[in-house]
Order: C-alpha cells, then sequence, then structure tokens
C-alpha cells in the first residue's frame, strides 16, 4: 500500500510559507488524474496557488503522474493515491473533488453510449464523497454529464448528505468552445468575449445564448445557427479529428482548471464569481439545468436566470427539453436501481 502512495518533495516549510499568505487552505482532489484529461488537469491545478493540497486518484498511474506533476516549483503539496483502498485517503479533507474518471467517446459513438460504463465508475466514486469529504464541491466532468450529475445527486441523498449546492456539472468546455467560435465570426478580442451556454452537455442539449454575446456583433442568422451547430458539435469535432484516440482532453483539463479556480475563488469569499454550470435548478421545469451561477463560500449561491432569448434560441430551449429530461431520468432511475 505505500508503494503506492507518493508525497511530493515540497518541503513543509515552504508549504507553510505559501500557506500562511491570504488564502486558506485548500485540498483538490482530482479522481481519474492519470487519463487523458487527469494530467493536463493535474499539471493546471498544480500551478494554481489557491491549491495548498493535490490529491491525485486514479485506478492505476498516479504514481508517476504525482512524482512528475510534485516537481514543480509552487506551493502546493503534490500526493498520489494508487487503487480503491486508497480513494478514503485520497478524498478526506478536499474541499474540491473533480471528477474526469471513465470512458470517452470514439467515433460514431454519442455521450449516452457511455452510460453503461460511466454511471457505474461515478456512483462509486460519489459513494466514497459521501462518506470521505461530504462538504466538499464536486465537479462532474464524466460524461454523459446530463446523466451522471443527477445520478450523483441520488447517491448523496442515499447517503443523507446531499446539498444542491455541492454539486456542478462542468459545461465549461461548451462555454470556451461559444466564446472561440463566436470570436472568430465576429472579428473581436477573444479575451473580451462572454457568451452563456445554457442546457446542458450533450448535443442539442447545449443551448449557447449568441443573442447574449458580448462584444456585440452584427452577425446573420445563418452565422448564429452555424456557430450554434458547430458549438453543439464540439465535442464531436474532437472525436473525430482524434479518430479513435479518445476525446477533448487539453481544453477540457483547461475547461477544468477554469471552472475549479472558480470554485476555489468562490469558497474563499471572493465576490461576483459566475460561471455556467448544470447543477439542480428551478430555471426550467427540468430539475437540473445549466445556467449561470454565482458560486461562493458555500457552493451555489444563486442560479441566475436565462435572461432574453432571441426567437432561434426559444426554439432550441423547447427541443433540448425532451432530451436532456430522458438523460436526467436515465440517470436517476439507474441510481435507484442500482
Ligand atoms: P481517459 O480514458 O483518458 O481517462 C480516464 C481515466 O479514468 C483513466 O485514467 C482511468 O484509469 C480512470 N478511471 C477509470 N475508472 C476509474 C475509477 N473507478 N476511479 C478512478 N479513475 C478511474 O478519458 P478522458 O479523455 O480523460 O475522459 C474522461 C471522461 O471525461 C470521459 O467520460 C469523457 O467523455 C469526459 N469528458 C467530459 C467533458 C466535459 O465537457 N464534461 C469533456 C471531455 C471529456
Ligand atoms: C466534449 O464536449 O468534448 C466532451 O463531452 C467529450 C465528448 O465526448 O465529446
Amino acid at each position: 500500500m505505500l508503494r503506492s502512495i507518493l508525497r511530493s518533495s515540497t518541503s513543509n516549510a515552504s508549504r507553510r510559507g505559501f500557506a500562511s499568505g491570504a488564502s486558506p487552505e485548500r485540498k483538490v482532489a482530482i479522481l481519474g488524474a492519470a487519463g487523458g484529461i487527469g494530467q493536463p488537469l493535474s499539471l493546471l491545478m498544480k500551478l494554481n496557488p489557491l491549491v495548498t493540497r493535490l490529491a491525485l486518484y486514479d485506478i492505476a498511474g498516479t504514481p508517476g503522474v504525482a512524482a512528475d506533476v510534485s516537481h514543480i516549483n509552487t506551493g502546493s503539496e503534490v500526493v498520489g493515491y494508487m487503487g480503491d483502498e486508497n480513494l478514503g485517503k485520497a478524498l478526506e479533507g478536499s474541499d474540491v473533488v473533480i471528477i474526469p474518471a471513465g470512458v470517452p467517446r470514439k467515433p460514431g459513438m454519442t455521450r449516452d453510449d457511455l452510460f453503461n460504463i460511466n454511471a457505474g465508475i461515478v456512483k462509486s466514486l460519489c459513494t466514497a464523497i459521501a462518506k470521505y469529504c461530504p462538504n466538499a464541491l464536486v465537479n462532474m466532468i464524466s460524461n454523459p454529464v446530463n446523466s451522471t450529475v443527477p445520478i450523483a445527486a441520488e447517491v448523496f441523498k442515499k447517503a443523507g448528505t446531499y446539498d444542491e449546492k455541492r454539486l456542478f456539472g462542468v459545461t465549461t468546455l461548451d462555454v470556451v468552445r461559444a466564446k472561440t467560435f463566436y470570436a472568430g465570426k465576429a472579428k473581436v478580442n477573444v479575451a473580451e468575449v462572454n457568451v452563456p451556454v445554457v442546457g446542458g452537455h450533450a448535443g442539442i442539449t447545449i443551448l449557447p445564448l449568441f443573442s447574449q454575446a458580448t462584444p456585440k456583433a452584427n452577425l446573420s442568422d445563418d452565422e448564429i445557427v452555424a456557430l450554434t451547430k458547430r458549438t453543439q458539435d464540439g465535442g464531436t469535432e474532437v472525436v473525430e479529428a482524434k479518430a479513435g484516440k479518445g476525446s477533448a482532453t487539453l481544453s477540457m483539463a483547461y475547461a477544468g482548471a477554469v471552472f475549479a479556480d472558480a470554485c476555489l475563488k468562490g469558497l474563499n469569499g471572493a465576490p461576483d464569481v459566475v460561471e455556467c454550470s448544470f447543477v439542480q435548478s428551478t430555471v426550467t421545469e427540468l430539475p437540473f439545468f445549466a445556467s449561470k451561477v454565482r458560486i461562493g463560500k458555500n457552493g451555489v449561491e444563486e442560479v441566475l436566470g436565462l435572461g432574453a432569448l432571441s426567437n432561434f434560441e426559444k426554439e432550441g430551449l423547447e427541443k433540448l427539453k425532451p432530451e436532456l429530461k430522458a438523460s436526467i431520468e436515465k440517470g436517476i432511475k439507474f441510481a435507484h436501481q442500482n
């Protein structure tokens, strides 16, 4: 067991020195840390100055990833944990748990095709979260997000630990893509672009609200339709380009790091931390829905409404509801039956 745990060489003194700054100590655990997303995400979280302890968990490969990442001269301590028997130690004391564990798509597959394998993985990891760090903010990356978030909620409810403020489906990659594609078409500085993306995280359930995009640009209806489709199909674009070698990993690691950073800032009391996320919601009649969310010391402080929608977006919203509803119900049913 000892061999499977690898501590970083960061000295206690340097860690204490770092932790004595303005930010409180924060532990982040990454479950699936040796994977395509997990590795670059581990790197990016090691670079985040708000992280003091980084726990890297996977069923295999974490000693190597932890040894590698731990040599980076930032203040956080890195510990790698491998195998089921070490999951509890990885989770204990975590403030934020990021879950990119599970299988990715291959060309021709939908995200829902991953359900049979990933639902069970998410269920067992969430069972452990309920036991070892029930107060952590959970950032769910594993697909299909439209079902894995409801599964997590049901697992936490069963364990008596569910707090809807602490469970987030990570849809940041949709926002990252919408910003990039919009900036390219509108010929504006991508660093200044904001685009809310609402709904869910699969195909037509991904609804970018380009009518609310800033800086404003005079795009034609056809251009908006094309941008919307490209955002909805962004994941598939990467899956096809990778031709059997998985789905988005690098852009997802970036997006996951942006979202985890927002959670840490919110926990630390930073004002006006707003990101889109798939959360428990009353914004529509569906029990979970992605929209802008204000994140604070307790997690979700406020789920923001959709704002004014164009007719095209209103149609998109109505079209996505049946599919999103079915995916949510599938997750809930799985959690009850297994
Ligand atoms: P990957 O196969 O490269 O890595 C997955 C990792 O999970 C592997 O290292 C594997 O060992 C690990 N794993 C499997 N079972 C585990 C368990 N029980 N506990 C801990 N770790 C476990 O896959 P990837 O490319 O990193 O993608 C991971 C998931 O993220 C997929 O489901 C993918 O569809 C999803 N994803 C989501 C988004 C999003 O926007 N939310 C974006 C990209 C990918
Ligand atoms: C993405 O949007 O890139 C992810 O959900 C992975 C996928 O399967 O498309």
